[in-house]
C-alpha cells in the first residue's frame, strides 16, 4: 500500500510573505505588516465564506484581503496597482526546500498539490517555480465550492487522489490545515517553518512535526 501525499500550497510550498518586497513600493517600512495582514485576512475571508456558504474563488478572497490590508494601513491602492499585485501573487516564490523535496519524493509516493487555490492559480504559481511537473495531480477545493478546513474537502481529497485503501497524508505548514486533516481522519505532517510558531492546542496532534521539507522523506518512513 503506497501512502499518497497531498501538499498544501500557500505557506508550505510557496511563500505569501514573498509579497513584502513588492509592497515596499506601496507601504515602505510597513510592507511586512501589510503582507502579514493580507495573508491573515485572505484565510479568514475564505473560512467565513465557507461557513456562510457564499463560496467565491480564493482569488477573490485574496483581492478583498489586499484591499482590507491596504485600507487598514491607510495606503492608496489604484486599480492598476491592485491588478499588478494580484498578478505578482500568481508567481510567489517557492521556499528553497520545496523543489528538492518533491524531486526526492517523486517516484516513491504519488504526489498531489491540495489547496484552497483555484486550478488556474495553482497551475500558474506551481508552474512558475518548476513544481507543477513534480505532481501526479492537483486537487482544488473549487471542485466542491467550499474551503479547507471543511471536513468535506479532506474526504474529497481521498477520492480525488484515489486513496481508497491507502493512507493519505497532508503536508502543511498551516496548523489549522493539519488540525482539519487530522479531524477528518487523514495523516498530517506539520511543517514548522518558523521555530517560534506554536501549534494550536486543540487536543488534535499532527502525525509528525518537521522544520523543513528536507526532513520529509525520512519522517514519512516513521508513519
Ligand atoms: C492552501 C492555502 C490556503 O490551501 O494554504 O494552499
Amino acid at each position: 500500500m503506497t501512502m499518497r501525499l497531498a501538499f498544501d500550497v500557500y505557506g508550505t510550498l510557496v511563500d505569501p510573505m514573498g509579497m513584502s518586497d513588492l509592497l515596499k513600493q506601496d507601504a515602505g517600512e510597513e510592507a511586512e505588516a501589510v503582507a502579514a495582514l493580507w495573508r491573515e485576512k485572505q484565510l479568514e475571508f475564505s473560512f467565513r465564506k465557507g461557513l456562510m456558504k457564499v463560496y467565491e474563488d480564493f482569488g477573490v478572497c485574496t483581492r478583498q484581503a489586499l484591499r482590507f490590508a491596504m485600507a487598514t494601513h491607510k495606503l492608496a491602492l489604484s486599480e492598476q496597482r491592485e491588478n499588478e499585485l494580484l498578478t505578482a501573487y500568481l508567481s510567489l516564490p517557492a521556499f528553497d526546500d520545496s523543489l528538492p523535496a518533491l524531486q526526492a519524493l517523486k517516484g516513491q509516493y504519488p504526489l498531489f498539490a491540495f489547496s484552497n487555490g483555484s486550478y488556474p492559480a495553482l497551475e500558474k504559481v506551481l508552474g512558475h517555480n518548476g513544481l507543477l511537473e513534480q505532481f501526479e495531480g492537483l486537487v482544488s477545493v473549487d471542485d466542491l465550492k467550499t474551503f479547507k478546513p471543511d471536513p468535506a474537502v479532506y474526504t474529497y481529497a481521498r477520492r480525488a487522489t484515489g486513496a481508497w485503501d491507502e493512507p493519505l497524508c497532508l503536508v502543511s505548514s498551516n496548523a489549522w490545515d493539519v488540525i482539519g486533516a487530522r479531524a477528518a481522519g487523514l495523516l498530517a505532517v506539520w511543517v514548522k517553518r518558523d521555530a517560534a510558531k506554536v501549534f494550536e492546542d486543540w487536543g488534535i496532534e499532527p502525525s509528525a512535526v518537521i522544520s523543513s521539507l528536507s526532513e520529509l522523506p525520512e519522517t514519512l518512513k516513521t508513519l
